[in-house]
């Protein structure tokens, strides 16, 4: 039994009493009791990424790691509670600094700008940077974040508008920027908007950026309907393993529950995928899971907790398979099977010239098995959907990157025409592929469909992790040949990719990392394989650079080993390499115009060539 207290403290001025459980967060308190949504929920309760900072008797606080009996006789104050001039001067100069890229963090920033700000009014720039350290932002880049708080504190200092100091700079020095200032702006309606007007070569402010910095704006987790029903899914407690049994019936006897949904549930197609259907909503009794990630129920109740605790409650009988865990294991005879078709999702080669031929006349030649690791996109908001019944139809808000790929599948899904299914994207914290597959939202809406009730599904971080698809870890075997003047003449590149347990956009990441293997370089000739493996590791798909960051790492380290060998001066090697036009790519397309390469080392030369320490990193593709 939960210890129950009561408490008495002040939140934004106002006295306040709870009496509840003395160990609920006081993010939860605050988010759910109180509905306040500025602060939110990005790892609760790790305490790791900064974005439910508050401020707990006059100090900046992460919301997720103090429990309510500590708050007693405390005073909170949220984003809401703020003078409205300290909000302005912070809201304002994160918008006007460009401090707000998807924004799920920016509250948390500004909680955290207003506690330097208090700590020292005239903060310098190493000071914030040190004092950010509990935030992290995925998407805007620090800098830009400093700048806000830096002229939020000017602002503050000087008592005037974020506007006024703008215009100011403005007025003395006419020809350049406001210090810290990224967009062009000045008051209007919208709030800091060109004072040109809006055109091609103006700089807008982020559209909806004072909301999203003060957490006005409302993401998915955020948002809640009247009668509004809470999931969560039971996951495979093993990578490979066949279902014997499932055992829901404790489960179902929590008070609370409502309903607990398997496989059989599932009216429609129950496989999905962006490309190849092998992905599996929930993995039926009698077959074999194939990730930690696979979902084998999905139990929704009148609250979170209530269905969290029925989860725990659900008996699984499993045989325990030992998982293919290696790619190259995966491609061998003794491997078992892991999808109909065996393990090997897709095949890219390309071959041109007589690479043979130009290895044995090759005066240098670089050899080396370049791996790279498998990468969470670590957006700052997990996933979340709601879908809910509305005139006849089911009204789906997703934090997908997809709304058109996300209807076709819960369509499928649901056996249900496309046009009664309306999927309304709420833009998400931050995705970068990572979102393109469907997660949470079959699970939702199978469920608002069969209850007729909404329901919302969110994961924690540690779920985000185990169930979206990565960046995929890739095994590039490279040779690489020049001629004695340091001119590429071959490339053989063998490229295995582990695509983890499903398809995902895997097939499309290693054909990219097959197409780019020689860069923005001419290799005369080339012999290149990729493949897509299936194993039982996570699943990987989408990621900025689609497989041609992996590639680019592996050219780049053979170019440095030739110039090492030959003695080359490493820019001009590849300047001299460069493809121009005229050239034919690696998959003999030829470049008629617009090949930037040159131009681009040229903009970098004297840096590179400066360089204190190694170089500068620069991926050409
Ligand atoms: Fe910081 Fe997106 S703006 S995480």
């Amino acid at each position: 039994m939960q210890k129950e207290l009561l408490m008495k403290f002040t939140l934004n001025g106002q006295k306040k009493e709870y009496t509840g459980q003395a160990d609920l967060t006081l993010l939860k308190y605050l988010r759910e009791h109180e509905k306040i949504t500025s602060l939110k929920n990005g790892c609760s309760p790790q305490a790791s990424c900064g974005c439910c900072t508050i401020e707990l008797n006059g100090k900046a606080t992460l919301a997720c790691a103090i429990k309510m009996e500590k708050v007693a006789e405390g005073e909170i104050v949220t984003i809401e509670g703020l003078a409205q001039r300290t909000k302005d001067a912070l809201a304002d100069a994160f918008v006007a600094a460009g401090g707000v890229q998807c924004g799920f963090c920016t509250p948390g920033f500004l909680m955290r700008g207003k506690a330097i700000i208090d700590a020292n009014p005239q903060p310098d720039r190493q000071e914030i940077r040190k004092a950010l350290t509990p935030n992290l932002c995925r998407c805007t880049g620090y800098k830009k974040i400093e700048d806000a708080i830096l002229m939020a504190a000017e602002a503050l200092k000087e008592n005037k508008t974020v506007e006024e100091l703008i215009l100011q700079a403005d007025k003395s020095e006419p020809s350049s920027k406001a210090p810290h200032r990224e967009q062009n702006t000045s008051r209007s309606e919208g709030r800091f908007r060109s004072s040109k007007g809006s055109g091609v070569g103006e700089r807008e402010p982020k559209y909806d950026a004072r909301k999203l910095a003060l957490g006005q704006r409302p993401f998915v987790s955020d948002m809640s309907f009247k009668g509004m029903l809470h999931g969560a899914l039971k996951f495979s407690d093993h990578p490979r393993a066949k279902v014997i049994s499932l055992n829901i019936e404790k489960a179902k006897s929590l008070p609370g529950v409502q309903r607990i949904f398997t496989a059989s549930d599932i009216p429609g197609d129950r496989y999905t995928g962006l490309i190849v259907p092998d992905w599996p909503v929930m993995v039926n009794i009698g077959e074999v899971t194939r990730y930690i990630g696979d979902v084998l129920a999905c139990v929704v109740a009148e609250n979170e907790d209530i269905a969290r605790e029925a989860v725990e409650l659900i008996e699984v009988q499993y045989e325990i398979l030992e998982p293919v865990t290696d790619p190259h294991f995966a491609l061998s005879e003794k491997a078992p099977a892991l999808h109909p078709k065996g393990n090997l999702l897709s095949r890219t080669a390309i071959k041109r010239g007589d690479v043979e031929k130009a290895l044995r006349e090759a005066a240098y030649i670089s050899q080396g098995t370049y791996n790279t690791q498998r990468i969470e996109h670590a957006f700052m908001e997990p996933e979340c959907c709601i879908a809910l019944p509305q005139n006849g139809q089911l009204q789906v808000y997703s934090q997908g990157q997809g709304i058109y790929e996300d209807r076709k599948a819960l369509a499928k899904i649901l056996s249900q025409i496309e046009e009664d299914v309306l999927v309304t994207l709420v833009p998400n914290g931050g995705g970068f592929g990572g979102k393109e597959d469907l997660t949470v939202q079959g699970h939702a809406a199978l469920a608002a469909l069969l209850l007729q009730k909404p329901v919302k599904i969110e994961l924690t971080r540690d779920e985000s992790i185990r169930m979206h698809p990565k960046r995929h870890p890739i095994e590039m075997d490279y040779t690489v040949a020049c001629d004695k003047n340091g001119k590429l003449t071959a490339l053989k590149a063998d490229i295995i990719g582990d695509t983890g347990a499903y398809a995902s956009v895997g097939m499309k990441v290693l054909e990219r990392a097959a197409g780019h293997a020689t860069g923005a370089y001419h290799i005369p000739a080339v012999d290149i394989d990729s493949k897509a493996v299936y194993t039982n590791n996570l699943p990987c798909g989408a990621m900025r650079g689609f497989g041609v960051n992996q590639v680019t790492f592996a050219l780049e380290s053979c170019i440095d080993d030739l110039c090492e060998q030959g003695g080359f001066e490493r820019w001009q090697f590849r300047y001299d390499n460069a493809l121009q036009e005229g050239h034919s790519t690696s998959t003999g397309q030829i470049i008629t115009g617009g090949c930037g390469a040159r131009d681009t080392l040229m903009a970098v030369k004297e840096k590179f060539q400066n360089a204190k320490y190694a170089g500068i990193a620069c991926g050409l593709k």
